[in-house]
C-alpha cells in the first residue's frame, strides 16, 4: 500500500442533547472558531443521530438542535467560513455507519468507556445505537476524509476507534483510502472539571446546576458561580507544580489559561500566591467578559429560527458534496453493485 496524500480537513461534532457548558465551549467551541480562522477547511455538525441513542423529547430534541447551531455561531464559527449543518440531513453519515458497523468488531465496542458509563449497570437494555455510537461517529469523520478532529480529552478513546476502523477497512480491502486521523486534543481545558468536584467533569447532565457554567447563563448567574466554586482553604500556590493533588484550584487556574488564551504556566506567572477572594473576581471578570456576549447573540440568533433553518440546509448541501463522492467510492470498493 503507497501512502495517500489526504489534504489538512477539520471535522468535529457536539450532540444537541440539551445544554452548552464551558466545557464544550473550551474543549471544542472555541477552538472550533480558532481552526477555522486559521484558514484551515472546517466542517462543523451537529449530531442528533447520535443524540437519539438515548431518549430525547422530539420537541427539546428539535429545540436543542437549533439553539446549538445559534451556539456555534455565536461562539465565532461562521456558517461561511465553515460547513456547519446537522447530521440527520447528511444522509452519507448513516450508509456510511452500517459499512463500518461491518468492519469494527463487537470486542472493540465493548472496551468504550463512554458506553459502559452511559450504559450503566444494565447494559442489556442499552439502545442497539448506544453500542454502535462509535461507529457513526467514525463515519462522521471518515465521510469527509478529515484528517484533524479538534476534541476535548473525553472524546480520546472514540478517535482510537476511528482509527483502528480506518485501518482495518484500508487493509481488508487492500486500499489507502480512508485517512487515519489525527485526534487535536489540545490547550489548558481539554477536561473542564465540574465547579463542585475537581475529581468530576463539568457536564450537562450533572444534577447540579451549580456544577457548570452554561452558555445561555447572564452575566450575574456567571458570576455567582464562579464566586461559589468549590476550592480549598489554601492560597494558590506560587508555581504549577503546587497545583497538583489540588484539583479544584488546578481547574480553576486552567479555566483562566483557557479564556485567556494563556499557558498555565504564564497564569501561575500572574496570579500565583494569590488568596482565592483575590483570583475568584478576576475569574469571574474574565469569564463574564467573554461568555455573556455568547449568551446574548445565542438568544438574539433564537429569535429567528427560519434563519438557523436555512443555514442548515445550506450546510448540509455544502456538507453532501464532499460526502456523496467519498461513499460511492466506499460503495465500489466494498462491492456493492450500482455505485
Ligand atoms: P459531546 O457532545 O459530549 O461534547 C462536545 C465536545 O465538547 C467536549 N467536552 C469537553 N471538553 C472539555 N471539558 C469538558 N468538561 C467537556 N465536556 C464536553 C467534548 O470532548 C467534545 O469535543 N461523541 C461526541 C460527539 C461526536 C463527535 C463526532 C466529535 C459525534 N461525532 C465526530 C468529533 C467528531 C460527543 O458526545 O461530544
Amino acid at each position: 500500500m503507497t501512502e495517500a496524500e489526504f489534504t489538512s480537513r477539520v471535522f468535529s461534532g457536539i450532540q444537541p442533547s440539551g445544554g452548552l457548558t464551558l466545557g464544550n465551549y473550551l474543549g471544542a467551541l472555541k477552538r472550533f472558531a480558532q481552526a477555522q480562522d486559521q484558514g484551515i477547511e472546517t466542517i462543523y455538525c451537529m449530531v442528533d443521530l447520535h443524540a437519539i441513542t438515548v431518549w430525547q423529547d422530539p420537541v427539546k430534541l428539535r429545540h436543542a438542535t437549533r439553539e446549538l447551531c445559534a451556539g456555534f455561531i455565536a461562539s465565532g464559527v461562521d456558517p461561511e467560513k465553515s460547513i456547519l449543518f446537522n447530521q440527520s440531513q447528511v444522509s452519507e453519515h448513516a450508509q456510511l455507519a452500517w459499512i463500518f458497523n461491518c468492519v469494527a468488531r463487537m470486542g472493540w465496542m465493548k472496551r468504550m468507556t463512554q458506553f459502559k458509563d452511559k450504559a450503566g449497570k444494565n447494559a442489556e437494555n442499552a439502545s442497539l445505537g448506544l453500542f454502535g455510537y462509535p461507529a457513526l461517529m467514525a463515519a462522521d469523520i471518515l465521510v469527509y476524509h478529515a484528517t484533524h478532529v479538534p476534541v476535548g480529552e473525553d472524546q480520546k478513546q472514540h478517535l482510537e476507534l476511528t482509527r483502528d476502523i480506518a485501518a482495518k477497512f484500508n487493509h481488508d480491502y487492500s486500499v489507502d483510502f480512508f485517512p487515519i486521523t489525527e485526534p487535536v486534543i489540545e490547550g489548558a481545558a481539554t477536561r473542564v472539571m465540574s465547579l463542585r468536584d475537581g475529581s468530576k467533569k463539568m457536564s450537562k447532565s450533572d444534577p447540579s446546576d451549580m456544577s457548570r457554567i452554561n452558555l445561555t447563563d447572564d452575566a450575574d448567574t456567571i458570576a455567582k458561580k464562579i464566586r461559589k466554586a468549590k476550592t480549598d482553604p489554601e492560597p494558590l500556590p506560587s508555581e504549577v507544580a503546587g497545583l497538583e493533588d489540588r484539583p479544584e484550584a488546578r481547574n480553576l487556574i486552567n479555566i483562566y489559561a483557557a479564556l485567556s488564551d494563556k499557558s498555565v504556566d504564564q497564569v501561575m506567572a500572574d496570579v500565583g500566591g494569590k488568596a482565592f477572594s483575590e483570583f475568584k473576581p478576576m475569574l469571574a471578570d474574565l469569564a463574564v467578559a467573554q461568555m455573556a456576549p455568547i449568551s446574548d447573540e445565542m438568544s438574539r440568533l433564537m429569535q429567528d429560527e427560519a434563519e438557523i433553518d436555512r443555514i442548515l440546509t445550506v450546510g448540509a448541501d455544502r456538507a453532501r458534496a464532499i460526502a456523496a463522492p467519498i461513499l460511492k467510492k466506499t460503495y465500489e470498493i466494498v462491492g456493492l453493485v450500482g455505485s
